[in-house]
């Protein structure tokens, strides 16, 4: 079944029936101020934290589902029947009531029709503001005059804190009113401490009208709704007139009527504000809208900053669904992910107060090819977050003070993030992001810029800060020369023991030592470049010896030295994440690599991706396999983990295998799921943490929307493995590895500022290869592209 489509066009996902099988989510707004809003206007909103800086409430996993959110009801004064601007929360009759909903970039726009009254509602936060604006416009298409109530409507928290505020209620109840002044609701909360004590932001709120007046209000969340009765049926809107209450402990909102009367033909145009603003700066604010063009303005600059960033790369292939996602949805979902890291989704309730180190350091990746600058600043931030010793902070608090942070070493460290101790490979993810941004970006420089650690002030240079990388893992291998597994390696569920060997971070520990090699020869650091030899030497060997098995790699050793995902076990016998790693890492020969990606696609490939490992846990599991607590094909637990499902087809693609690199995407590609959206339930145009695989009685059902390292990897896959943009410090290479009854595609793409047009023309129908490059008309002896070579704006043909 279908919901929506995608709008190539405008970057919109467009959905045109609202009973979607679940809340299908947008993100709006920065850091400073994060929206999220529902194809059905539920949602919240937050200052800074998801957590703390929580403004809007939004009862998680509760029915009636997705609410409260940002609400505009509507009344008909003459037959008193009332509805919503969008189809809830009062869900109307879908015969008689029209509703599109398009997700654009940073931006929700509503269309709905009820009764011969059309309303356009557009939610969105301007950029480098720090609220947000709901467009509201009212057509009566009917013949006779209709004389309409509009109500906006939102639920405020009391508390800034989110579980403060759910949960303690004998004292946050009592902290909050709220006041009417001026076409606005003025909430207050702890209104008596001194305010230079207030210290944190969102303490004022405001919810303003602008353009039309204020007929009645309500500030009392009880009073609005009324008892034993729901936002489907407040009794406010039920009466036609809001009470002019006003929230005295309790349960604060601002609900702002206006009564308007539209001749036939006749349109009728007002703007809803929201922010965590005292009255006098909610005034400014207000006035700014006084002229409601500004709104028009407001969202071509939204659309120009975003539509920016992603026609840095723009394709052209014979999928329609891969380009979608590689033009707009992939894409946009990394810069969310980027942006918001865990913090806040339906899912993510926003406790999670900071950045994981991997998951950052990761998430980096999925928009270096876009805005390298963004990433760099990024880059910075997660290297000031690595401790001396080479390893990085497991989680980056927000509040992040570079040099002076205390380590998993500190019990105050532990206490105050829950994580008891260091991850075998957070640090090594910045082998990848770091080459990868000097690749995108030219900047050799980098590599000797100074930056602190987390918790000394000493300064070093990047260059230093990866090889403490790498001594943090040499200093900590286990009894066969492996790294040890510490707390955990990329797997959060799979404790091999703090001495036990994690192949996985095996194969990181090699490919970083591959990439710091480049770095080393530059440097002329002669010293190192031995040790990386030999270390390189050493780590094949034990690789090798200890977890090559006939076609495939183990997934590890535990410190009992039992291994983990062996052949020979009845469960969990084969892991995907090594095969794909043995091959991204370099490590893999063409033999290994043909047999370990053979057994992927035996023993792991399903319908809708391929599973993390297979047998699921059930009987034969140990204490530290705590995925075991899944059901199985759940999660970590014989589930289809999506974030693996970029690394697969990265494998693939690096091994020149097209058709399956890019089976492999389709079965994980949201948008192939468009016609099927009651299987995957979660948005088409987005990827989640994981899939339920084969043994699920819900197989293909997707979890944990946009907040997921998926983003970044698959993005990764397609940019690097399919379309093959290899950028390099004195150039750039294209190598695209696709599937062999393409003809070819083409492709736009921004490089430090010069216009790349590729024409990729595979009129001999392989997978891989390039034999001829034509640029500006010129033939190519190498394949490789020098910069100096490039013009202002290149044609570039590529014959494979
Ligand atoms: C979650 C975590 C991530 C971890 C992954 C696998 O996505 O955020 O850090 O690597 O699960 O366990």
């Amino acid at each position: 079944m279908n919901y929506g489509y995608f709008d190539e066009e405008n970057k919109e996902y467009v959905i045109t029936r609202p009973d979607t099988p679940a809340p299908w989510a947008n993100y709006l707004g920065s850091p400073e101020y994060g929206a999220i809003i529902s194809n059905n206007a539920g949602g919240y909103s937050f200052v800074k934290s998801g957590a703390n800086g929580r403004i809007i409430r939004y009862r998680f996993n509760a029915i009636a589902s997705d609410q409260p959110g940002r609400y505009i009801y509507l009344r008909d004064r003459d037959s008193k029947e009332y509805w919503s601007a969008t189809w809830q929360p009062v869900g109307k009759n879908l015969d008689k009531y029209k509703s599109e909903c398009h997700h654009g970039t940073a931006y929700t726009r509503f269309e709905s029709t009820y009764d011969n009254i059309k309303m356009d509602t557009l939610y969105y936060v301007p950029l480098n503001k720090t609220y947000e604006v709901w467009k509201f416009k009212v057509t009566n298409e009917d013949k006779k005059v209709r004389n309409i109530s509009a109500f906006g409507y939102v639920e405020f928290t009391t508390d800034s804190n989110y579980e403060q505020d759910s949960v303690n209620l004998q004292y946050t109840q009592f902290i909050t009113r709220t006041e009417y002044i001026e076409n606005k609701i003025v909430q207050h909360i702890n209104e008596n401490v001194d305010k230079n004590d207030k210290g944190s932001n969102g303490l004022e709120r405001f919810f303003g009208l602008v353009g039309q007046e204020v007929t009645a209000y309500n500030g009392d969340r009880d009073s609005f709704v009324g008892s034993y009765r729901s936002y489907s049926n407040p009794i406010d809107i039920e009466n036609g007139h809001c009470s002019n209450s006003l929230n005295y402990n309790e349960n604060p909102c601002g609900a702002l009527q206006t009564d308007i009367t539209l001749q036939p033909g006749e349109t009728k145009e007002m703007v809803f504000l929201l922010g965590a603003y005292d009255n006098e700066k909610a005034n400014n604010i207000m006035k700014a809208y006084k002229d409601l063009s500004v709104t028009e303005k407001e969202i071509k600059e939204l659309k120009n900053f975003w539509h920016g960033k992603l026609n840095n790369l723009q394709i052209n292939t014979p999928d329609k669904n891969f380009n979608n996602m590689v033009n707009t949805w992939n894409s946009y979902q990394c810069f969310i992910t980027f942006i918001w890291s865990r913090a806040a989704s339906f899912i993510y309730c926003g406790l999670r107060n900071g950045y994981g180190y991997r998951d950052t350091v990761q998430d980096i990746q999925g928009i270096i090819h876009l805005a390298p600058e963004m990433a760099l600043e990024k880059i910075r931030f997660m290297l000031s977050a690595q401790v001396d010793n080479g390893g990085g902070l497991p989680l980056v608090k927000f509040t992040h003070n570079a040099g002076h942070e205390n380590t998993p070493d500190d019990a105050q460290y532990v206490s105050e993030t829950g994580h008891p101790s260091y991850r075998a490979d957070d640090a090594l993810w910045l082998f990848p992001t770091v080459e990868k941004y000097i690749n995108e970006s030219g900047n050799i420089d980098f590599i000797n810029e100074q930056i602190v650690f987390a918790n000394t002030e000493e300064k070093v240079s990047v260059y230093e800060h990866l090889k403490r990388a790498i001594k943090f893992s040499m200093e900590r291998l286990g009894a066969h020369n492996l790294p040890a597994g510490l707390h955990a390696d990329w797997n959060d569920c799979l404790r091999l023991g703090k001495l036990g060997e994690s192949t996985f971070v095996a194969f990181q520990l090699y490919y970083a030592l591959r990439i710091l090699k480049k770095y080393s020869v530059r440097l002329k650091d002669e010293e190192y470049i031995g040790y990386i030899d030999e270390k390189l030497k050493e780590l094949k060997e034990s690789i090798n010896t200890n977890c090559w098995e006939e076609d495939q790699f183990v997934r590890g050793i535990r410190d009992n030295g039992e291994i983990v995902g062996s052949k020979t076990q009845p469960e969990a016998a084969t892991w995907l994440n090594p095969q794909s790693w043995a091959v991204i890492s370099g490590f893999a020969d063409e033999r290994q690599t043909k047999l370990c990606l053979d057994t992927v696609y035996k023993i792991l490939n399903t319908a809708h991706g391929t599973m993390i490992c297979y047998p699921p846990y059930k009987d034969h599991t140990f204490d530290g396999a705590l995925m075991t607590l899944f059901n199985p094909y759940t999660k970590e637990n014989g589930g289809i983990f999506s974030q693996t499902q970029g690394w697969i087809i990265l494998a693939e693609a690096l091994a020149g295998n097209g058709d399956r690199a890019f089976k492999y995407f389709q079965e994980c590609n949201p948008a192939e799921m468009n016609d099927k959206a009651e299987i995957r339930k979660m948005e088409p145009y987005v990827h989640g943490q994981f899939v339920e695989s084969k043994g699920s009685p819900f197989e293909g059902r997707a979890h944990v929307h946009w907040l997921t390292g998926t983003a970044s990897t698959v993005m990764v896959s397609c940019v690097d493995g399919i379309l093959g943009i290899k950028p390099s410090v004195d150039g750039i290479e294209i190598e695209p590895c696709i599937p062999k009854s393409w003809d070819g595609f083409t492709m736009q793409k921004n490089f430090r500022g010069k216009q790349l047009n590729i024409t990729v023309k595979n009129n001999s129908h392989i997978e891989k290869g390039v034999k001829k490059v034509l640029l500006n008309g010129q033939d190519l002896v190498d394949k490789h592209i020098g910069f100096e070579q490039l013009k202002e704006e290149n044609e570039i043909i590529l014959y494979m």
